[in-house]
């Protein structure tokens, strides 16, 4: 058995559902790790999906990932366009690292226009709604698939 994905979701994303749907939609974050660990028992992975609101969490769990996971999907929200102390962390995994985003930063605020995670990220995947968490469920199974 391969190795878990970990779907790490940053600070706010336990609102999702009624955090501004017109921007985040209206599922909610137990919907949505309900979706990505279906998607992940047909494509063959395990998904460990989690959230947090703390910094030195996401930190913790991403050292903990380093032995520990086959590849890490980050939605780091507000964290992407703040913390060097997440890329610093990510830096250290070997394994492929997709950064999500349910918008499309790059056609809101100019502070979200830079990220942090971008540095360390395999690949981006943004603007495709909720959606693209299954999109990166299925990109990374690919990858992995591939490699193993
Ligand atoms: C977000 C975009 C970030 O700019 C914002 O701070 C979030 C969510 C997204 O999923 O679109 O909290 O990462």
């Amino acid at each position: 058995m391969t190795k878990p994905v970990l779907i790490i979701n940053g600070p706010n994303l336990n609102m999702l559902g009624t955090r501004e749907p017109h921007i985040y939609g209206s599922t909610t974050l137990p919907q949505l790790k309900a979706q990505c660990e279906e998607r992940g028992q047909k494509r063959g992975i395990n998904i460990d999906f989690r959230q947090s609101n703390s910094e030195a969490e996401i930190i913790g769990w991403i050292h903990d990932a380093i032995e520990t996971v086959s590849g890490i999907i980050i939605n780091p929200a507000a964290f992407t366009h703040t913390s060097v102390a997440i890329l610093d962390a990510l830096n250290m995994i070997k394994q492929p690292i997709i950064e999500l985003h349910i918008s499309n930063p790059h056609k809101r605020e100019p502070f979200r226009h830079h990220s942090y995670v971008t540095f360390a990220a395999t690949a981006l995947i943004c603007g495709l709604g909720v959606n693209g968490y299954l999109v990166s469920v299925d990109a990374m199974a690919d990858i992995v698939t591939e490699q193993s």
